[in-house]
């Protein structure tokens, strides 16, 4: 029979992978679905690193089980991805718990009907947990296909085609694994380690890896500049819930645009917070008056879930009232 083009390459990546391959990360020891479907969501905006150290454990401590996530309330949810930020990925994921009644179906293509389950993520899924030989097609993988077939600009489409043509139909999983292993540790953004990388002897990108895929002129991130309202009575402050797609479901402090400071108002601080379209440059004004929103004191906030900015709103609180 004849041998496939890359039947060298995926020797060469089994052979890899056994030295090298992170085989001891968690969601590599089990074949727990949904573990392993909570480690890819994770992981999606996340790096390995933060993931392992301060998520992963203790959200499945307090959900050890699809079913356990279906029967929490979306809030208890959002505390505990509290920090990780892309907070759809958490309300996602328990709307997803809830339709598929705490069990995941065991196919890609069921799995990619669900919220928040893309093409990829229903492959990896579907590869890891239940040996489905499917490729995958994250950044990581992305990377490595411009740079192996030395491509300056791609669509999604035709990078699928690739990703099929290249992967090791045999050996899916180890194949999938070693992809995110190499993409994030030789063929990495800014130090590529062609030497000693598998796909080497094919690779038409080695000789200049910089030049794929072409770069984009980055665009400067807009500025929102926003006036972070702590109205206080007593010892309670007012929160709202937020209805931004990103944010939505977190507690915060109310924003305005064109606030002007009145006899009542203090400014307690500034900062910046960084968000993947715009950076958020805050002013933090405690100002005394009732409103119309809900009040609660600083043990409460502390059990809400809050995004970044209002943590950070929130130290500066505690600080000035201390
Ligand atoms: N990123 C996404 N999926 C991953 C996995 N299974 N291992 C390491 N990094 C990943």
């Amino acid at each position: 029979m004849k041998k496939d083009k890359y039947h060298k390459i995926h020797q060469n990546i089994l052979v890899w992978y056994a030295e090298f391959g992170r085989v001891t990360l968690p969601w590599r020891n089990t074949n727990n679905a949904y573990k392993i479907y909570l480690s890819e969501i994770m992981l999606q905006q996340t790096q390995v690193k933060t993931v392992i150290e301060r998520f992963y454990f203790p959200f499945l401590e307090k959900f050890p089980t699809l079913k356990e996530l279906a029967n929490a309330p979306v809030d208890d949810v959002l505390k505990a991805w509290e920090g990780l930020g892309y907070y759809t990925r958490a309300r996602n994921l328990h709307k997803t718990a809830v339709e598929t009644n705490g069990l995941l179906p065991n196919n890609a293509e069921a799995l990619e009907k669900l919220s928040g389950i893309g093409k990829s993520t229903a492959h990896a899924v579907a590869c890891f947990a239940f040996n489905e030989p499917l490729p995958i097609l994250d950044a990581n993988v992305k990377r490595i296909l411009y740079r192996f077939f030395a491509l300056t600009s791609c669509n999604d489409k035709e990078l699928w085609e690739l990703a099929y043509e290249l992967y090791d139909k045999n050996n899916a999983y180890i194949y999938n694994q070693s992809m995110m292993d190499i993409g994030s540790s030789i063929c990495t953004h800014k130090n590529p380690l062609c030497d000693v990388c598998p796909f080497v002897s094919l690779c038409r990108g080695k000789e200049n890896p910089f030049l794929y895929p072409e770069k984009k002129k980055k665009k400067k991130k807009p500025v929102r500049k926003r006036t972070l309202m702590v109205y206080y009575q007593e010892n309670k402050y007012a929160l709202v819930q937020n209805r931004e797609r990103l944010l939505s479901g977190l507690w915060g402090f109310k924003q305005e645009e064109d606030f002007k400071m009145t006899r009542n108002s203090t400014e307690i601080g500034t900062f910046k917070q960084h968000y993947t379209h715009f950076t958020l440059d805050a002013s933090v004004v405690l100002v005394k008056n009732k409103h119309q929103e809900k009040y609660f004191t600083i043990d409460e906030i502390h059990d809400l879930a809050l995004s970044g900015a209002d943590r950070k709103a929130l130290a500066l609180v505690e600080k000035y009232c201390e």
